[in-house]
């Protein structure tokens, strides 16, 4: 197998990764990927946006550091989601990382109940910091955030955040998601 790594230019806004395109034999199936995928264990995080494309947002734990210099993450978010027209409109997103006492926003974000875009809202204390995507007050941690690139994978684009604005209050009861479960875990000490 040849590795071809993605090279980006800082002009370079929006690109497409043409992995796993065109007739290439697939050797791990969509299912048993998922399955392993099951077995890491991530943070759980309600990444929501607003501005000209309105509020949203969607529970994710596809979400890593990238570098401090700057300081930058990504987000990958499959374009199916009901949030996606809003974040692509908007250009901006925030990382609101969840507390064990935030579990119930997790079916909430992830639509699985039957409330509208707008009424996930009206559970938690929202607030705005610099790009004026929600911020939930007490999360873990909350990176505020701008979308500096994008890159298509299949079915999910990558967002690419430089971000803007901390939130880091005391430190909490973490939230995990692990084998199709929520774990939560008490800091030391
Ligand atoms: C624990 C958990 C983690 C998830 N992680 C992601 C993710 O990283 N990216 C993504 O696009 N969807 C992820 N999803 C699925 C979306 O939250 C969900 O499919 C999507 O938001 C559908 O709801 P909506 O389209 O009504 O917003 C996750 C769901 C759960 C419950």
């Amino acid at each position: 197998m040849v590795f071809r790594p993605m090279v980006f230019r800082r002009s370079l806004r929006h690109s497409r990764s043409h992995a796993g395109e065109g007739n290439r034999s697939v050797p791990v199936s969509k299912e048993k990927y998922r399955e392993a995928m099951a077995r890491l264990g991530a943070a759980v995080n309600v990444i929501t946006t607003d501005g000209p494309g309105g509020r949203a947002g969607f529970t994710a734990s596809a979400v890593c550091s990238v570098t401090d210099t700057p300081p930058t993450l990504l987000v990958c978010a499959n374009r199916g989601n009901d949030s996606y027209p809003a974040l692509k409109a908007n250009g901006v997103l925030c990382v609101n990382t969840l507390t064990g006492a935030h579990e119930a926003l997790s079916p909430l974000f992830a639509g699985l109940t039957d409330h509208t875009m707008e009424a996930r809202f009206d559970t938690g204390d929202w607030h705005a910091l610099a790009t004026g995507a929600p911020v939930l007050r007490d999360a873990a941690v909350a990176f505020d955030c701008r979308i500096d690139q994008v890159v298509e994978v299949g079915t999910h684009d990558v967002f690419f955040c430089v971000v803007e604005a901390v939130q880091a209050g005391p430190v909490h009861e973490g939230l995990i998601y692990f084998a199709r479960g929520y774990h939560r875990i008490a800091p030391i000490g």
